[in-house]
Order: C-alpha cells, then sequence, then structure tokens
C-alpha cells in the first residue's frame, strides 16, 4: 500500500475513519491534532473525559458529528507512550488500523504527529519507518486459494483501499525516506510471505528459480539458475544427496544486484530453500508436517531482500543465493549412514537424513567463495532446538565475527526484528566429529540443537566473515497465521545501514585527501602546540 502523506489537520479530512492518540495523566490528553479535533467536535467529545476506557491500552470508536469531515473516530488509549520507544506506539498503531479494518473503513487518516510527539526527536524517522512498514504489512492476506471469500471480497467494496499520515508541517527529506523505506520493505516481506504461504506442490524449486527470474527480468538484476545435474557434476555432494529423494529436482539459484561499484566485495546472502521437509527416510512424524512447506522462508526472505534493494538502491553490490531443494524420501533418496563428499571436499556421513538444510547449504556455502565476498549472511529454518531456545520472539544468530554479529543485533533491534546471539565456540565442534568422515550431520550430543547445526556450517565458512540466522521460529509461528516475513526487516535494516556508512566513509576519505594537499600550514599549527 501506498502511504499518502498530508499536511493540514486532521478534522478537514474526508475519510471513512481516523486514528488519534490519546495519554491520561490524571485527565484525557490529546495531543495536536487531537485536540484541534477535540475543539471542534467538544459536544460529542466532552462527555469521554468521564469515561474510564484509559485503565489500559485499548481502543475506542466514536461516531464523529456532522461538522467533521471523517465519520469515525478512533481512539488509541496509550498508558505509557514513553516507555519502550516506537513498540508501545506501533503496537497502538496496528490496534487502530485492526479496528478500522472490522469496521470495514475504506479511507483512514493517522494523526501521525501526535504519535510521535511522545518519541525523542532523533528517533523520530526511524520510527516512522517502523510504523509505515508495520501499518503495510498489516492488511496482508494471503486467500489466492480461497474461490468463495474471493467473489465475496470483490463484492465487497470496503476493504482499506487508502491510507494517509496527517501531519503539522511538511516532512524533512529523511521522513520521507523513511516513509518509503517502511513500505518498500512491507513489499518486501510480502513477496516473502506469499511464497511462504504457498504450498509445496506449487512453490518447488522450479518455481522459485522462475521467481527469481521474474525478480530479476523486472529489476534488471543477473540471475543464474545451477541445475542438479550440473551441481553434481561440479561435486556438491552434500546438496545433491538431499535433492536426490525427490521428482523435484533441486537448483542453486543466484541474483546479484549491483548498486555499488566493481571493485566493491558483496555481501552474500544465503537462503535455506527446502520447498518441503518430509525428514526423508529419517521421515518426520505426520502431525504437523504441512508446515514444513514454510521450510522455504530462508529463500523466501533472499528473494524479498533482493526486490527491496533494487526499489530502494543502495550503492552497495548484493548477491542473493538459494539452495532449493525438495527433501524426500524415495528409491533414490539418501540412507542414513550414507558418506558423501560436499563441494569443498570434506567427506560427510548422513546419520539423519532430516538435517538436510545444512547438507544444501554447507554446499552453496562453498560455492560462494569464489565471490571474495566481503560478508555472508546465511538464513534458514534451520533447527527445532532453536524455537525451544527462543519460541517465536528472536531469531538465533551465530557468527564467527562478533563485529557482525553486533551490528545484526543493532539493526535487528532498531527496526523492531530482534535476533539473539547464541555461542558458537570451537568447543562445540567435538559433536560434529564422525568416526568414519571429516564430519556428521547430527551431533552426537545431546543438547545445543542449534549451536551443533551451525557449528557443522561453521567448517564451510572459514574464508570469510560470517553469520547464521536460525529464523525456525521467526519465519512463521503456526499454520494459522501463517509467514511472518521475518527477517526481512532486519536483513534490510543492516544492508541499508551498511549503504550510509560505506557512503559517509567514502566521503570523509575525500576532504582528507585535500587537507593532504594543503600539509605546509597543518604541520605548522602542530608545530606551535608542541612548542
Ligand atoms: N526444517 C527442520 C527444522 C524445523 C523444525 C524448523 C520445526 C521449524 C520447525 C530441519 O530440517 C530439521 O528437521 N531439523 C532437525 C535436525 C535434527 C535431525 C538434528 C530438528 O530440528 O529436529
Ligand atoms: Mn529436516
Ligand atoms: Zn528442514
Amino acid at each position: 500500500m501506498q502511504i499518502k502523506k498530508i499536511f493540514t489537520r486532521i478534522d478537514q479530512l474526508l475519510v471513512d475513519a481516523i486514528i488519534v492518540p490519546v495519554t491520561n495523566n490524571d485527565h484525557l490528553k490529546w495531543q495536536s491534532q487531537g485536540l484541534s479535533l477535540y475543539k471542534s467536535a467538544e459536544k460529542t467529545l466532552a462527555p469521554l473525559i468521564k469515561m474510564d476506557f484509559l485503565s489500559s491500552n485499548g481502543i475506542t470508536t466514536i461516531p464523529l458529528p456532522q461538522g467533521i469531515k471523517a465519520k469515525i473516530l478512533i481512539i488509541c488509549s496509550i498508558i505509557k507512550p514513553e516507555e519502550d520507544g516506537p513498540t508501545t506506539l506501533r503496537d497502538a498503531l496496528i490496534a487502530g488500523l485492526k479496528e478500522a479494518q472490522k469496521i470495514r473503513a475504506a479511507s483512514v487518516a493517522i494523526a501521525m504527529d501526535d504519535f510521535l510527539d511522545w518519541l525523542p526527536t532523533d528517533s523520530r524517522s526511524n520510527a516512522l519507518k517502523i510504523f509505515s512498514l508495520a501499518l503495510c504489512d498489516l492488511p496482508y492476506t494471503f486467500d489466492r486459494y480461497k474461490t468463495k471469500s474471493k467473489t465475496a471480497n470483490t463484492r465487497k467494496p470496503k476493504a482499506l483501499s487508502s491510507m494517509t499520515f496527517c501531519f503539522n508541517k511538511k516532512l524533512s527529506l529523511i521522513d520521507e525516506r523513511s516513509i518509503n523505506a517502511g513500505e518498500v520493505i512491507a513489499a518486501g516481506m510480502k513477496l516473502t510471505k506469499d511464497l511462504g504461504n504457498l504450498p509445496g506442490n506449487v512453490c518447488t524449486p522450479a518455481y522459485l528459480a522462475k521467481t527469481a527470474k521474474d525478480l530479476a527480468k523486472q529489476n534488471r538484476l543477473k540471475v543464474t539458475v545451477i541445475d542438479q545435474s550440473q551441481l553434481e557434476k561440479m561435486g556438491a555432494g552434500a546438496f545433491v544427496a538431499v535433492a536426490r529423494g525427490s521428482r523435484e529436482p533441486g537448483k542453486l539459484i543466484i541474483l546479484e544486484y549491483k548498486g555499488g561499484s566493481i571493485q566493491d566485495k558483496p555481501y552474500v546472502l544465503v537462503g535455506k530453500g527446502i520447498t518441503f521437509d518430509t525428514g526423508g527416510i529419517s521421515i518426520k512424524p505426520a502431525g504437523g508436517m504441512d508446515e514444513m512447506k514454510y521450510d522455504m522462508c530462508g529463500a523466501a526472505s533472499v528473494l524479498g531482500v533482493m526486490q527491496v534493494l533494487s526499489q530502494l538502491k543502495p550503492k552497495i553490490n548484493v548477491i542473493g543465493v538459494i539452495a532449493a531443494a525438495e527433501n524426500m524420501p524415495d528409491g533414490n533418496a539418501t540412507r542414513p549412514g550414507d558418506i558423501v563428499t560436499s563441494l569443498s571436499g570434506k567427506t560427510i556421513e548422513i546419520l539423519n537424513t532430516d538435517a538436510e538444510g545444512r547438507l544444501v547449504l554447507c554446499d552453496a556455502l562453498t560455492y560462494i567463495g569464489r565471490y571474495k565476498p566481503k560478508i555472508v549472511i546465511d538464513i534458514a529454518t534451520l533447527t527445532g532446538a532453536c524455537i525451544v531456545a527462543l519460541g517465536h520472539m528472536a531469531s538465533g544468530l551465530l557468527s564467527n565475527n562478533n563485529g557482525l554479529a553486533s551490528d545484526l543485533l543493532k539493526s535487528g533491534e532498531s527496526i523492531l526484528d530482534p535476533a539473539w546471539q547464541l555461542p558458537l565456540w570451537k568447543s562445540y565442534r567435538k559433536f560434529m566429529e564422525s568416526p568414519f568422515a571429516d564430519l556428521a550431520n547430527i551431533s552426537s550430543g545431546k543438547g545445543a540443537g542449534t549451536i551443533t547445526a551451525a557449528s557443522f556450517l561453521s567448517h564451510f565458512t572459514e574464508d570469510y566473515v560470517w553469520a547464521h540466522l536460525d529464523v525456525a521460529g521467526t519465519a512463521w509461528e503456526n499454520r494459522k497465521s501463517g509467514a511472518t516475513g521475518r527477517p526481512v526487516p532486519l536483513l534490510c535494516e543492516y544492508l541499508l545501514t551498511q549503504a550510509n556508512t560505506q557512503t559517509l566513509t567514502s566521503r570523509t576519505i575525500t576532504p582528507r585527501k585535500t587537507v593532504a594537499k594543503k600539509s605546509k600550514p597543518t604541520r605548522k599549527i602542530l608545530l606551535k602546540i608542541v612548542k
């Protein structure tokens, strides 16, 4: 959805519903837009002061009198708006917009300054990004396969179709850009969610390749698809060990976004794209197995991010790689105990065919070494253990570089798509040893499933700075809620910040050169100081 930005009093807007926050410090407290609205509709709104609807965060809906152009007022009451930074305010906005959807408002205006007023000025533009992202993402539905409700939907004229942010004065360029970034990131999340929600019979490795090709065509990205037979010839034995049990051939998909200069080393994102994970011969129990259609959400997030990059055009180079395969048990499938040679040359004893993500990823991570990456981040629904450790709140983060880990943690925190770091000590490696091969694909010990999986991957990432995001708990929550689009916000925030700091560094380098030319006066000054 595109957000309209209007600079006027909210009671002047002709919309179905307006959303305004209030808080109460003893008295009902309206912010600026709310206050002018209150003054123009005092008769209707004055009795509210007596109402006790501010005992908790909540929503009150009030029909507006005729003098006001909007029909319905949605009041978001927020007890402590300054608490938890933008989180409380974002949640209030979400609740407000949900209410607008409930009453089938087609057009909504939000008194945005009134929400922002509670935040420190320097966090304003980041908050705008968070708000626009959350509000654009909220109306998302996945009803492609609902034949009945689809016709019903076209009959219903009133689905949310316009959203306006109402401001007191013109926006700064940075605020404007932040709102736009939120919209674009939400659109990237939509692509990620759609792919995740599609069933396994539709979203196959070939479908992911087609999606990547379409994205490349629309946005002038370079795309390469390496098919299973080529991978086999190349020696990607770990990848092929997973793909061979399925009728759907596996694919390694590579998308290249070039926003930087030719010599800039690329950031590389690698997504696990298991389009359905039955477990293979180590087959999973039947209950809830349908959710394994989401096992390609890492790959879907790579595509979502590539879409965002091609729209926001940051000045960096990014390569998105997808290891796409289906994990099935058939007559040609890998048996537990089989030993394969990975692309790196390291041999792997596959003790459990359900630990397939690390197998496709290790070959993809070896393959991308040829790009001499600046930084590599893989994104994978890798372990059920990650849900045990962190639930659905934070993505698991493991890295061979603490600088990168802290940058990713900061980005996640800033855009409210958090990750949490787990240790990747070398001492965990002993659990991944095999008596017969260089590595086993499952741990010989109990516990630390997320760490031992990452520890396995770390054997293939020693040549570069690397982080692993285990999104088993965050990419979707349950079959009903569907895909979340995470960690697209975290990754976008990280890459956009990187692009900004890079341009900043090159900017600071340029004046230094000019100073160097006038080196004589600088020396004189230094001498004076020494004297
Ligand atoms: N895709 C699963 C991990 C998963 C499970 C994600 C449930 C989200 C929800 C992965 O391929 C898997 O099966 N992992 C095994 C590893 C084990 C065999 C070492 C797991 O987590 O049980
Ligand atoms: Mn599995
Ligand atoms: Zn899996």
